[in-house]
């Protein structure tokens, strides 16, 4: 079993993004389990985690669209949690309410972002309110050289935060990241620093899934806001010719 899957009523958690969201779902990911899924399918477990999020996801009654946007955003925040936290397991909980809003949260208790990036020889992130600010910009990631294991497509190019902070942004969500002392904020177009409390990382994504969208439209946007920055920034530049395929996701392909 990969998931083992509780609807505990007695866990009454709700997040507050203008309008109260509930929780439906909690779900406990075992990383190993789902390392042994994704060799049993012969997948890469990015796949496999994609699966099941559209899975879970058949119980909101979603257009085809948004089932397969939203489980691209849960996969990118939980793949990352099997390829950089070390942590044994995961956390995800579902949120909903009757107004159209959305939400998931994923906790792990790993190493955290700071120390994860730190793991790249190119970096030394003194605190982890900097590694936070790092962790959301287009190109940065831990990984400094490719793995010749895994296929292009789902080769570490640091854009995963990027990519699902500045959609959620762009949606007019909320988008949460906190790890160690520090946590960011981003509603209403705005950034904000706070102090946060977790062992590993906490990621929360809020937003509202009825009326018109454009998924592919908005990811290409945002994928190629973050090639142009990675070009015109000169700090970041060596990154720049890492493909834009890689980088966005397997949804615009
Ligand atoms: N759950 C997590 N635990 C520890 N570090 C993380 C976690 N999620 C993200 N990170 C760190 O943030 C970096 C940026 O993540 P992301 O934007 O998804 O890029 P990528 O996964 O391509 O490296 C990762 O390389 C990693 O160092
Ligand atoms: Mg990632």
């Amino acid at each position: 079993m990969v998931i083992s899957e509780q609807t505990n009523k007695n866990i009454i958690k709700g997040i507050k993004i203008g309008t109260i969201l509930k929780l439906d779902n909690y779900l406990e990911f075992h990383v190993e389990n789902l390392k042994n899924e994704s060799y049993k399918n012969m997948e890469y477990v990015g796949e496999t985690i994609e699966k099941i999020a559209k899975t879970e996801l058949e119980k909101y009654n979603l257009s085809i669209k948004y089932k397969n946007f939203c489980a691209y955003l849960m996969r990118e925040i939980m793949r990352n949690v099997v390829e950089h936290s070390e942590a044994e397991n995961f956390k995800v909980y579902l949120y909903s309410n009757e107004f159209g809003d959305f939400g998931f949260e994923v906790t792990d208790e790993g190493i955290g972002i700071r120390k994860s990036l730190n793991s790249n020889p190119a970096y030394s992130v003194k605190d982890d309110k900097t590694a936070l600010a790092f962790a959301v910009r287009p190109g940065i990631t831990k990984s400094w050289k490719p793995d010749i294991s895994r296929p292009d497509v789902w080769q570490n190019s640091g854009f995963g935060l990027y990519m699902v902070s500045n959609i959620i942004n762009d949606l007019g969500g909320k988008f949460e990241i906190e790890s160690g002392n520090s946590k960011i904020v981003i509603r209403n177009g705005m950034k904000e620093y706070q102090n946060g409390k977790v062992k590993g990382t906490r990621i929360l994504v809020a937003f509202n899934i009825r009326g018109k969208i454009d998924t592919v439209g908005i990811i290409k946007l945002i994928s190629t806001k973050g090639n142009d920055y990675l070009k015109t920034s000169e700090s970041f530049s060596e990154y720049a010719t890492i493909k834009t395929a890689s980088k966005a996701s397997t949804l615009i392909q």
